[in-house]
């Protein structure tokens, strides 16, 4: 691809210019400079390159803690980390060893691959109902009535939080992860925590009833998951339900919508998978580093630390830009095209190391069952959203709506 030149010093990320194509601009980043030093926050570098992601991701002298950052640089109105940390409780995606490998071994005791792989029928049997019904209208807006609409049914599902409240938990969920945008103003800092209240709220209710009366789901086995005797405290319980309750949400319904737009804008890939249905599994990893739903993730340095050259210092933040590594022409052959039988190993998009997403196989199932039955069924489906417009998030990346005819 041509490279256009770009003034890296003017550069807004949080434009929507940038929203809609931030490619050129991490081109040039990792041309330029593949340690770039943020606008938004002080001592913080944005990091392109694949191989240096990948070595501050599984190197335990950075840590996921935002509370290894100095006191009081945060460049926004409100210091953001205290809040997203919700003080000291252990949320898996901010705590390190030891307390992260207690948690995640236990969570993953309740949350295994068989318990996924067992709900393949049921995301197939939701999907088909939803396609029948548009099938009918011959339009759909694929983003919130699709892409929203089944991971949160089947969390709510493997959970076993009653689906008759799904379209409550939208609005919360949404505000709620804008917390993970670090930088933010108040009101948007106090919705985000309102929305993770109201749902840490709810959680609890079915967390007490679990206790005495267990079910077949997720939440009870969470309750009742043991290690040598000990579970999880009972605010580690609600914050990690929490936690994995969000997690699912607006991440999948992104890999759905960015997944269809980049498909239905590059029409012969789109073909060919439709040719191939057995293109499914690479495919959907191909959509996952194409155009990832996480953007960014970001790490502190415990200890003076050396990468690729450039000494950070202990406080210092980088913030991984996954979705750029996983278009480094020096780890992936024409990185920027799509290539749905692309078979060239493991991409960022879930991360790396100790906190690689641990909703991994349900998004790839969930993302494989919805992408793939939509090719299938409706071969002449074409976009009607033009242009398409991105949601104001920074840390993740998606469509406000992609409307179809079928
Ligand atoms: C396409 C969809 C998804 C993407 C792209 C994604 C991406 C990620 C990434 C990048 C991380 C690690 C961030 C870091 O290194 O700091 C992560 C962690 C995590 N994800 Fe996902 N995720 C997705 C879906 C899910 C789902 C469906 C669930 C569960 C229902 C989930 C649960 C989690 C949890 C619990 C963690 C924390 C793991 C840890 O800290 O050890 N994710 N995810």
């Amino acid at each position: 691809m041509a490279d256009i030149e770009v003034d890296l010093s003017a550069v807004d990320l949080q434009a929507p210019e940038h929203r809609a194509d931030p490619w050129p601009v991490y081109r040039a980043m990792r041309a330029q400079a593949p340690v770039w030093p943020s606008t938004l926050e002080d001592n913080t570098y944005l990091l392109t390159g694949f191989a240096e992601c990948e070595a501050i991701l599984r190197d335990p002298r950075w840590s996921s803690d935002p509370k290894h950052r100095p006191p009081g640089d945060a460049a926004g109105d409100v210091d953001v980390r205290t809040a997203i940390s919700f003080g000291d409780a252990n949320v898996l995606l901010f705590t390190d060893p030891p307390d992260h490998t207690r948690i995640r071994r236990l969570m993953s005791k309740a949350f295994t691959p068989r318990s996924v792989e067992r709900l393949r029928p049921k995301v197939q049997a939701l999907v088909d109902d939803l396609l029948d019904d548009v099938a009918q209208r011959g339009t759909v807006e694929i983003v919130n009535e699709i892409g929203y609409t089944v991971p949160v049914t089947v969390i709510c599902e493997l959970l076993g939080v009653p689906v008759s409240d799904r379209d409550r938990f939208g609005p919360w969920s949404s505000d709620a992860s804008r917390l993970l945008d670090g930088v933010l103003d108040e009101a948007t800092t106090n919705q985000g925590l309102l929305g993770a209240m109201q749902i840490i709220a709810y959680l609890g209710d079915l967390i007490e009833a679990r206790r005495t009366d267990p079910q077949d789901d997720l939440l009870s086995a969470l309750v009742h998951a043991e290690d040598e005797g000990v579970g999880l405290s009972e605010e580690e319980l609600r914050i990690n339900t929490l936690l994995l309750f969000v997690a699912g949400h607006e991440t999948t319904m992104n890999l759905i919508g960015n997944g269809m737009h980049a498909l239905l804008r590059n029409r012969d890939q789109f073909e060919r998978l439709r040719a191939d249905p057995t293109l499914i599994g690479t495919a959907v990893e191909e959509l996952l580093r194409f155009d990832g739903p996480v953007h960014i993730s970001g790490r502190v340095a415990v200890t003076d630390v050396e990468v690729n050259g450039h000494e950070f210092a202990a406080g210092d933040q980088v913030l991984t830009v996954l979705a750029a590594a996983n278009r480094d022409p020096a780890r992936f052959t024409d990185p920027d095209s799509l290539d749905v039988g692309r078979d060239e190993g493991p991409h960022l998009t879930f991360s790396y190391g100790i906190h690689y997403c641990l909703g991994a196989a349900l998004a790839r199932l969930e993302g494989q069952v919805v992408i793939g039955s939509l090719v299938q069924r409706f071969g002449d489906m074409e976009i009607v959203t033009d242009p398409v417009t991105y949601r104001d998030h920074f840390v993740l990346r998606g469509l406000k709506e992609l409307q179809v005819s079928v």
